[in-house]
Parts: C-alpha cells; sequence; structure tokens
C-alpha cells in the first residue's frame, strides 16, 4: 500500500548509513510502489554539490549495496528525478533558506538526522526558526542516543525545546528487523506460549547477539562506546523488553512502549560478579581488538555477557542470560526461552534431563526452533530423545531470499505512515541508560581489565562459566 507523498530530508544524506541502508532501502520502497513518484528525497549536508552530484552519489550507493535492485536501470532513473540536494551548515546560517523553499507544504515533512547527536540540537532548532519545520512534521534520530543517563536526557531536551515527542522518531534499528517483530507475534498470537511464559514454567532465557565482524574502520567510535552502549542499552534491552512485557491492550505506540518501559523499571541491578567483559585477542595476521582501534592500551569490551534478573511477579527467581560479542565463531542472533524440567517422570530408567526449549532465532535463518521430546523409534523400550520442531520462515511461507523488507526501510515508512510503536519513546531511552551507567560507571571505578578471547570463539571463558555456576549452559551459536 503506498505512504503519502512526503518531502524526506536526510543530514547527513552523503554519509555511510545513508550510502548503505537509507538510500538504497528508499529505493526499494520506490521499486515497490509504496513511496509514490509525488515524494521527494533531499540530502541535506556538508559538502558542496549539486543536485546531480548528489544522483550520482545515490546511483553508486544502490550499484554497491542495493543487491539485485541495482541492475533496475530504468526505475533508477526514475528514483534519481525524486532527488534534490542542499549544500547546509548544520550550525551556521549556510543553505538553510534554499532548503526552506524546497520542502513543500501540503506533504508528510520528515527530517532524518543522521548526523553526530552534538548536532540535533542545531537542527531542531534551525528546522524551527526557518519555519522548515511545523507541527506534524517528523524528525527521525538514530543511535547513539547519548552516552549515558545525563546525555541523553540533554538530547531529549533540546529535541523536546521544538519538537513533540508525537514527532520524535528514535530509531533502533532491532524493532525493523522481521524476527523481532515476530517475538510479538509469537507470544501474543498464539495461544500456546502465553500461559507458559512466566516463573512457573520458564527456567531461563538466554539472548544471544553473536556478530563474526570486528571493529576495524570504526575503531575511534567504538572505542569510546564498547560492547555494553553500542549493542546492550539498545539492542538487546529490546529484544529484553519484547521478551519480558506484559502483553499490551493492544498494538499501538504507547501501549507497547509503557509495557517496556515497565520491563527496564523492574530490571535489577547487575552485580559484577554476574558480568563478564572481553576484547578479542590477535589471531596469526587478524588484528587484536586494540589493533582495530587503534588504542594499544584500550580496556573497551568488544563482548560482554551477563545474568541479570526482574523484579516482577511475572518473573521473579528467573535468571536472564545475555551475550554479545564481535568476532565470535559465528554471526548468530536468538533468544531461547528455556522451560522447566518436568516435576515428575513416568519413565523409570530415563536418567536424562529433558527440557522443551523454544528458541527463537532473529538472524539469519529466521525461524523457530522448539525442542520437544519423543520416544526414540526402535524395540529398546520407552527411550527418550529430545528432537526440534523446527520451522524457518523462509521455507514455511515460501519467500524468496531478500523479499521482507530490511530494518530501516520498513522504519522509514513508518515514521512517514506516522507510527510510532517500534521506535523507543524518551522515557524509554531514559530508563535504558539508567540501568546501564551504574555497570559501566562501576568498571571504570574499578579499572576493570575485559578478558581476552580468541577470535572465532564462542568469547571468554568465564562467560561460560557465568551459567555453569548456575548449573545451566549457554546453547551454541550457529550461524
Ligand atoms: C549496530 C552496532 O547498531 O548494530 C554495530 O553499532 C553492530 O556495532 C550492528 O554491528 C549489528 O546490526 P545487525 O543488523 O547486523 O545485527
Amino acid at each position: 500500500i503506498p505512504v503519502d507523498a512526503f518531502d524526506l530530508v536526510i543530514f547527513g544524506g552523503t554519509g555511510d548509513l545513508a550510502r548503505r541502508k537509507i538510500l538504497p532501502g528508499l529505493f526499494r520502497r520506490f521499486l515497490s510502489g509504496q513511496m509514490t513518484e509525488d515524494s521527494r528525497i533531499i540530502g541535506a549536508a556538508r559538502s558542496d554539490m549539486d543536485a546531480d552530484g548528489f544522483r550520482q552519489l545515490v546511483r553508486d550507493a544502490i550499484a554497491e549495496f542495493g543487491g539485485a535492485e541495482s541492475k533496475e536501470a530504468e526505475a533508477i532513473d526514475k528514483f534519481a528525478a525524486r532527488l534534490d540536494y542542499v549544500s547546509i551548515d548544520a550550525k551556521g546560517e549556510g543553505g538553510w533558506s534554499d532548503l526552506a523553499g524546497k520542502v513543500r507544504d501540503g506533504v508528510v515533512k520528515a527530517f532524518y538526522f543522521s548526523v553526530a547527536p552534538s548536532l540535533f540540537g542545531d537542527l531542531a532548532e534551525r528546522l524551527h526558526l526557518h519555519h522548515i519545520a511545523d507541527a506534524e512534521s517528523r524528525i527521525v534520530v538514530e543511535k547513539p542516543f547519548g552516552r549515558d543517563l545525563e546525555s541523553a536526557r540533554a538530547l531529549n531536551q533540546s529535541l523536546a525545546e521544538h519538537f513533540q515527542e508525537s514527532q520524535i522518531y528514535r530509531i533502533d534499528h532491532y524493532l525493523g528487523k522481521e524476527t523481532v517483530q515476530n517475538l510479538m507475534a509469537i507470544r501474543f498470537g498464539n495461544v500456546l506460549f502465553e500461559p507458559l511464559w512466566n516463573n512457573h514454567y520458564v527456567d531461563h532465557i538466554q539472548i544471544t547477539v553473536a556478530e563474526t565482524v570486528g571493529v576495524g574502520g570504526r575503531g575511534s567510535y567504538y572505542d569510546k562506546a564498547g560492547a555494553m552502549r553500542d549493542m546492550v542499552q539498545n539492542h538487546l534491552m529490546q529484544l529484553l523488553c519484547l521478551i519480558a512485557m506484559e502483553p499490551p491492550n493492544k498494538f499501538e505506540a504507547d501501549e507497547v512502549r509503557t509495557e517496556k518501559l515497565k520491563v527496564i523499571r523492574a530490571l535489577q541491578p547487575v552485580d559484577h560478579h554476574h558480568i563478564v567483559r572481553g576484547q578479542y585477542d590477535k589471531d596469526g595476521d587478524e588484528p587484536s581488538y586494540r589493533e582495530d582501534a587503534e588504542n594499544p592500551r584500550s580496556f573497551t569490551e568488544s563482548f560482554v555477557a551477563m545474568k541479570v534478573g526482574i523484579d516482577n511477579w511475572r518473573w521473579a527467581g528467573v535468571p536472564f542470560y545475555m551475550r554479545t560479542g564481535k568476532k565470535l565463531k559465528s554471526r548468530a542472533s536468538e533468544i531461547a526461552v528455556v522451560f522447566k524440567d518436568l516435576g515428575h517422570s513416568i519413565f523409570e530408567g530415563d536418567e536424562a534431563r529433558h527440557r522443551n526449549i523454544l528458541a527463537i532465532r532473529l538472524q539469519p535463518n529466521e525461524g523457530i526452533d522448539l525442542q520437544v521430546t519423543i520416544k526414540e523409534p526402535g524395540p529398546g523400550g520407552m527411550r527418550l530423545i529430545d528432537v526440534p520442531l523446527d520451522m524457518t520462515f523462509s521455507e514455511a511461507l515460501q519467500l524468496e531470499a531478500d523479499e521482507a523488507p530490511d530494518a530501516y526501510e520498513r522504519l522509514i515508512m513508518d515514521v512517514i505512515r506516522g507510527n510510532q510503536t517500534l521506535f523507543m519513546r524518551g522515557d524509554e531511552v531514559e530508563a535504558a541508560w539508567a540501568w546501564t551507567d551504574p555497570i559501566i560507571n562501576g568498571w571504570e571505578a574499578r579499572n576493570d581489565v575485559p578478558k581476552l578471547y580468541d577470535q572465532g570463539s564462542a568469547g571468554p571463558d568465564d562467560a561460560l562459566m557465568l551459567m555453569h555456576r548456575d548449573g545451566r549452559r549457554w546453547r551454541d551459536i550457529k550461524g
């Protein structure tokens, strides 16, 4: 279904994110007919180029990052005709009246701040001063949304001076992933799971976001962030919220976001014995984290694993184990709900521990896998084995690879539709920092040194111990 006509201004329109994700994504929405021909995209950046220069940049970006769509020459010409460019000075006056002259009234106006957070306030103010944005306009902001509670509050305040919360779309691209939304469909669209989704039946929950990439090329940003700020405060926190939240009354923005906020507020502070930091080591010719980050003394973590509890009725006593890291064994993200043992087994002689596990694979091979116990075939009596009821979404739905929209394109279309459900509210982001800050401050105060781990492993051994101590173990990281 096509969205309403829009003018989308991308500040930082020549930058890496715009070239890799935003512009190729918009082109795919254009190809699908969702972005109609009366909509326009205006790049705005410091570079001194004209509209034709920007069109060429976008053509190159589609060729490099656009996948199969980059072959659609005729459509690319049509798409390029929808593009314009303004050279702009975010902190000065240059280019703003030019931009004011280009943005049309009578269409949805959206402004994507794909720039450093230190410019958010300046952009918001100038959009207001030059009467470019109005009470219906939307602004889209990227992570990192601050680096602690104080800076996140300051960002929220600077945006709030000129925009209502209902106009602000804070992106966490994990919420745009098809399978992340599927978490809600699985939980709240089936009668099967919800009755078991609590501390009576769930032993523990594991959340893993494992990556094979390192930080090469992004070292200067990453070394100041680390896995805790880069992944846990936002992406893993969102996954945790969707798994743990109470059923919202409706699938609507504030209903969902209020439930997520309640989870974050109920998170226990993390004891430092329940958290493990790691840093990847050198591996032959493969540089170490410190080499990638170009900081020979860096204490920044490229891996973190932790155990956290949630103080509410549903989850009292159920540990949530989370881990994420770079240069691990495979690229694999999943959430596993591990159910409790049977209270009583009628099968004599069966000593094995059989457990139902519901694993939701977020990427790759998106799907769900429910481990169930059955009788081992054959005449040997009632011997039990655990087998997977495995479903891969693309097979079940006969989807072509890449058919599902990428996270960014879906989220941008939601901005145009005015649907904030998959965006973080200001109070949610602040609550996530309020929980994260003491953990990071504790490391800094103790001069905590991350444990080295081998590239291609599952992280430092201490992370394995974190679960072993509790008589549990991590699931294998399988890509
Ligand atoms: C980004 C982080 O937000 O998410 C990166 O800054 C990380 O460090 C990336 O690699 C992971 O996203 P995805 O979609 O590849 O799982």
